[in-house]
Order: C-alpha cells, then structure tokens, then sequence
C-alpha cells in the first residue's frame, strides 16, 4: 500500500553525524547547508524532497537486474525494511532524495543520493528513475535541478558524477545537463568472475 500524505509529514530523518577520527575545528568547517535545511525543489514536474518514504516502486526496481545492471544494487536483494534502513542511513553528508511527481505527494518516478565532502565542497551524486518512467525526461529535469541547487544556494564548488562505461542513458544525462568528461578510472567495476569495466567521471564545477 502507498503512504499516504500523513505518514509523508511525520516521517523522520536520521540527523546521526558521520564518525569522525577528531574534532573539528569549528574555523574548518566550511558553510554548507545541513541535509534538515534542505528546500523542496520544484521543477516543471516534479517536487524534490528528502526521502522519507521505502517505495514499493522503488524497491520493485531496486530488485530489478536489468534495470539495476549498471549499478552497484545489482549485487543487493531488496525489501521494504532493508530500504527504511538505507533511508535511516541518511545524514547531513548523505542526502537522499524523491523524485515526487507535482501534481501529488503520493507518487514518486525515483530517487537520488548526494554524497557531500564539505570540507571540499564536492557533491558526488547518483541517481535511478524508476522503469515504466525513463525516458521522459524525468532523469534530465531532476539531474539539473539538484546539481544547480548544490552549485549555487548549496554552496558547493563542484558536482561530480562516476558510471560504468557502457552506461550510455547516464552518460547522455550528464553531457546533456553541461557536465564535462572528466577522465576514466580503469578497470574499476567487477562485474562478474572474469570481467571488469572502466568507470566514466563526469565533473561541474561552479
Ligand atoms: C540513467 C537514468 C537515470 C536516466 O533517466 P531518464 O529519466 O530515463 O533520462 P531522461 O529521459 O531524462 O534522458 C536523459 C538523457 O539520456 C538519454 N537516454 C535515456 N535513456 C537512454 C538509453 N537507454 N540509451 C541512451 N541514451 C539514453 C536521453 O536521450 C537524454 O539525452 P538527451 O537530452 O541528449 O536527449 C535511468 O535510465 C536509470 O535510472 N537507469 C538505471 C539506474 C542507473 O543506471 N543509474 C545510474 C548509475 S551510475
């Protein structure tokens, strides 16, 4: 059953602070927004949220091996509870994101992850749009609403992006939304036994 917009409201986040070897200095701790800060995000179609909500959509695509092949959740079996984990695991450094499409709280065409080095003011993000939803655009409207939040009131430097060679839908996503082609790290995905894939870097920096 889909939440409803009740359980949308009082869903909680995970504020938990990542571990630390030290204690920061407080002059070291560059501005940048805190994930609670976070400003839904509106696009001509969508809303962009904080994800508060496990999906079944989600999970159904999570658990789908042709969809997911060119992720690392192609390795993972997926539920509804070990997805209410992955929410829980968010946090100011690893912000999670709905795709919810404008016209109502209740239905979502995916998610994004940023993971943020905010002593570096470098976000790297990902992203998957659910099946029956590619190739709408959806990936493309989401891509360039997030990035340009990070690169402007987000207060990030640069947002980077890294995908196996062969992915050619993500690969189109990053070059049509002016991201650059920032090198290839060789040989970096296993991908089974007896075979490994380059990794493509995509980069904007503001
Ligand atoms: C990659 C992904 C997010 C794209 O989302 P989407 O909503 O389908 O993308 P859009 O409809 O916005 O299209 C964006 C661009 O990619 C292109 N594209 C989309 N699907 C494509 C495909 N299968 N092959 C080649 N190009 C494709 C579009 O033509 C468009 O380029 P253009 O603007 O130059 O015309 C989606 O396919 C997905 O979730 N894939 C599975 C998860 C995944 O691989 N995530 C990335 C892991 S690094």
């Amino acid at each position: 059953m889909e939440p409803s917009s009740h359980d949308i409201e009082n869903a909680g986040l995970s504020t938990a602070p990542p571990s630390v070897s030290g204690d920061r200095r407080a002059s070291a701790d560059p501005v940048a927004p805190g994930y609670q800060h976070w400003p839904p995000l509106r696009t001509a179609r969508l809303v962009i949220v904080p994800l508060n909500i496990a999906w079944p959509s989600h999970v159904a695509a999570l658990n789908d091996r042709e969809h997911m092949r060119w992720s690392e959740q192609r390795r993972l079996v997926h539920s509804k509870e070990t997805q209410r984990g992955y929410i829980a695991s968010a946090n100011e450094y690893f912000v999670l994101l709905d795709l919810q499409r404008a016209e109502s709280l209740v239905t979502s065409v995916g998610s994004m992850s940023c993971v943020i080095d905010r002593d570096n003011r470098v976000v790297n993000m990902g992203i998957m749009v659910i099946p029956g939803e590619c190739n709408k655009g959806y990936g493309k409207e989401a891509w360039t609403a997030v990035m340009n939040y990070w690169l402007t009131g987000g207060g990030m430097v640069r947002v980077e992006a890294g995908m196996m060679a062969d992915n050619f839908a993500m690969r189109d996503l990053c070059s049509s939304t002016g991201m650059e082609y920032d090198g290839t790290k060789l040989s970096y995905f296993q991908i089974n036994d007896n075979s490994r894939q380059d990794m493509v870097m995509f980069g904007k920096v503001r």
